[in-house]
């Protein structure tokens, strides 16, 4: 059988599932599956680097793993393991660690970030997490990782160490990773405020878990300051973000429909907003539904974790074993 080419992504275990992951990645992820190796985990122990609080670490990744299985991520289909379940990524990145140069980490953009937000906790895995997640990557020889702007950097510094060691060791065990570029025009949700992006610092998400009344309400509270007042004017941005929704989520008839109204200014944005509210919870609610038996189901997700943990152990075993030949560990 040809082997399909490797992808893997970490997920955040904090906060919840909101449109802007689910168009902007999660769709991706479900629709990969298919095609790639995949290999998705969730990303717990980098979660210790600011938030290290035991008490809510467990629920966090409990409702993220039910999350992106209610929203379609198959564990038949590709490899879902929770990262703290899989240890060999320890040693990994310990070993990557040597490898990994202060100045560096230092200067990496999401460091300097953290390091400013919580100056009293600037602790060490906040300043080797990009070496935690290189280990993530490379212990699986991943060839591609989708990847948000923000994550650029960290897979540029996981290809960095790999080619550094391969001309260490004079060797090329490692696969240098690449990030993977969605087919088509990627998907922004835009925030509901009139302007920017859907994200949980801006405080402006809908969530998947979101009941109908909350949907509904976050819609109608969207900023919509413009009414047109000539035919077939310019639309402002939080008027062309209602629209964006619209299109993405409600039948082309429907978005033609209230276009019309728009260019000859007898849009009425109650209904806008209701239209898109309704149609956002056609593909909210399913999800929503099935998060809640997922979740009520401890069996089940500790099934899932344990056999996704056993699959992705096989295969990062090996590549651990390579690496530790590689720099000196054999038996005498
Ligand atoms: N740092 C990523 C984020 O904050 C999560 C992550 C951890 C990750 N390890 C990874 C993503 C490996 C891709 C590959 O979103």
């Amino acid at each position: 059988m040809e082997k399909k080419p490797i992808v893997l992504s970490g997920i955040r275990s904090t906060g919840h599932l909101h449109l802007g992951n689910y168009y902007g990645a999660l769709r991706n992820f479900v629709e990969m599956q298919n095609d790639y190796d995949c290999r998705y985990f969730i990303a717990d122990y980098h979660s210790l680097t600011t938030q290290p609080d035991p008490s809510v670490l467990n629920p966090n990744v409990r409702s993220i793993l039910a999350e992106y299985l209610a929203a379609g991520m198959d564990p038949d289909k590709c490899t879902v393991y929770v990262q703290s379940d899989v240890p060999e990524t320890c040693e990994y990145y310990t070993l990557l660690n040597m490898h990994a140069y202060l100045g560096e980490l230092e200067k990496t953009v999401s460091f300097k970030d953290k390091a400013r937000k919580q100056p009293n906790n600037v602790n060490a895995g906040l300043l080797t997490y990009p070496v935690l997640m290189a280990a993530d990557i490379l212990q699986h020889k991943a060839n591609f990782v989708p990847v948000g702007k923000d994550q650029l950097q960290h897979l540029e510094m996981a290809r960095n160490f790999a080619q550094r060691i391969n001309h260490f060791y004079k060797a090329d065990f490692m696969v240098l990773p690449r990030p993977y570029e969605a087919k088509g025009e990627p998907i922004k949700i835009p925030g509901l405020d009139g302007s920017g992006k859907m994200g949980k610092s801006e405080g402006n998400c809908i969530y998947i878990n979101d009941d109908d009344q909350t949907v509904i309400k976050k819609f109608k509270k969207a900023v919509t300051d413009m009414t047109p007042t000539e035919p077939n004017s310019e639309m402002n941005e939080p008027i062309k973000n209602l629209f964006y929704f619209l299109k993405l989520v409600s039948a082309p008839e429907v978005y033609d429909q209230f276009l019309a109204a728009w260019n000859d200014c007898s849009i009425r944005y109650g209904d806008l907003k209701m239209q898109i509210a309704t149609d956002v919870l056609k593909v909210t609610a399913p999800i929503r539904e099935r998060y809640n038996e997922i979740y009520a189901d401890a069996d089940y997700l500790n099934k899932v974790r344990e056999q996704g943990a056993e699959k992705a152990r096989v295969e990062v075993r090996k590549n651990l074993d390579e690496l530790r030949q590689y720099m000196g560990f054999r038996k005498f």
